[in-house]
Order: structure tokens, then C-alpha cells, then sequence
């Protein structure tokens, strides 16, 4: 089974981004459900949109090098066939460029993965090698590490995942937008 889960997650985690845009038009429809997006990610950490600055984006390429180059790589690129298990069943790491996802997800979901690791979204018994930072790294610590991510993507990418942030910011009041 071990060799299962880890194709699960993945899809689980591209499905969850896909599923966002639909939501809002009921949430809207229905005049509420303000907490529904909370409800459905019990894990979401309250965090600010990351910036845009320089000086973020200098600083998170500093923190980006020391806490996480060494498995998702210098260039972002990520661990070499990194959609096939390693023999321990585990997922390799991914890119952080435009080649991998994460610009499928909205920042909040980036820094709860970030803080927690991914058991609060998949399962306890989910076994992974993304380390929890919480504790180690502080909300600021990480929005630098997302400014200087997304400084590296493409237009599309960029502003594609922008949209998911504002979908997500506007449905889940514990992540303001600013
Ligand atoms: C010890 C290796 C390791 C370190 C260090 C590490 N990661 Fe990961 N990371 C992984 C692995 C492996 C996965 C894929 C886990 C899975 O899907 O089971 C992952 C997944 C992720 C994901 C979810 C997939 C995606 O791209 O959306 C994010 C976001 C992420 N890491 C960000 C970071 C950041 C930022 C740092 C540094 C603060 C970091 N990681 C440090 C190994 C690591």
C-alpha cells in the first residue's frame, strides 16, 4: 500500500486547487459558508499573502538555500524523477519551478504544508520526507521563502496561482489577503 498513497496525495493535492474556483461560486450563491474552507482544511495556518518586495524575495532565497535547496535543489528543480516512489515508498522531493505544482496551490496551503508537513492534509499514517518547519521557521520566515519561489515563475504560472490565493483569502477569513 505504501507504494499507493504517495500517487494519492498528489492528486489530492492537484484535485484540492481545481476544486477551489467551483466552491466559490456556491459559497457565493449561498451568501455564506465563510467557514466551509477552514471546515474542509482543518490545517490552514493564518497567513498574509507573501510580498512582492526585493527584500523578501532577497531574504527567502537565503532562507531557501539553507532550509530547503538541499532536497527540492539549488535551481528549484527538485530530486530527479521525483513522480516515482523511492524504493521507500516515499515521494522524492518536487520542483519548485514551473515543471512541478507548486504554483497549482494557493499560499496559504504552501505555508500550512510548509509549517506542518503534509500528515495534517493527508493522514497521519502518511509517510513523508517534507520536514514540519513550524518551530523552526517563523510565518514571515516563510512568506520570504514563497516571495522568492514565485519570483522564479513564469507570467503564467504566476498569475495563475495569484487567482488561486485571492479564492482562497476571500473564502477563508483566518487568511487575510494583506
Ligand atoms: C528532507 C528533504 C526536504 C526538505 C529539507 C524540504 N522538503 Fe519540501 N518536500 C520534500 C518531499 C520529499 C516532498 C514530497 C512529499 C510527498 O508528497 O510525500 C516535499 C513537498 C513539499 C511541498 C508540497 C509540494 C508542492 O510543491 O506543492 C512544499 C510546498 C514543500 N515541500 C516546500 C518546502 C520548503 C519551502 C522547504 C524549505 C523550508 C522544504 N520543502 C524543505 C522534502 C523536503
Amino acid at each position: 500500500m505504501a507504494t499507493v498513497r504517495p500517487a494519492l496525495i498528489m492528486k489530492f493535492l492537484d484535485n484540492r486547487s481545481i476544486f477551489i474556483v467551483p466552491a466559490m461560486l456556491v459559497f457565493a450563491m449561498a451568501g455564506t459558508g465563510l467557514s466551509l474552507l477552514d471546515f474542509d482544511d482543518p490545517a490552514r495556518v493564518a497567513t498574509k499573502r507573501s510580498s512582492t518586495d526585493q527584500a523578501s524575495i532577497d531574504q527567502g532565497r537565503i532562507w531557501y538555500e539553507s532550509y530547503c535547496a538541499g532536497c527540492h535543489g539549488k535551481n528549484l528543480e527538485g530530486q530527479p524523477n521525483w513522480k516515482s516512489p523511492l524504493p521507500s515508498g516515499r515521494l522524492p522531493a518536487p520542483p519548485h519551478d514551473a515543471s512541478g505544482h507548486t504554483w497549482h496551490h494557493p499560499d496559504d496551503i504552501l505555508a500550512s504544508i510548509i509549517l506542518r508537513g503534509l500528515k495534517p492534509f493527508a493522514g497521519e499514517e502518511y509517510e513523508s520526507d517534507m520536514p514540519a518547519f513550524e518551530g523552526v521557521l517563523s510565518v514571515e520566515q516563510v512568506n520570504d521563502i514563497l516571495a522568492y519561489i514565485k519570483d522564479r515563475w513564469p507570467e503564467r504560472e504566476r498569475s495563475y496561482q495569484d487567482q488561486m490565493t485571492d479564492h482562497a483569502s476571500n473564502s477563508a477569513p483566518a487568511s487575510p489577503a494583506n
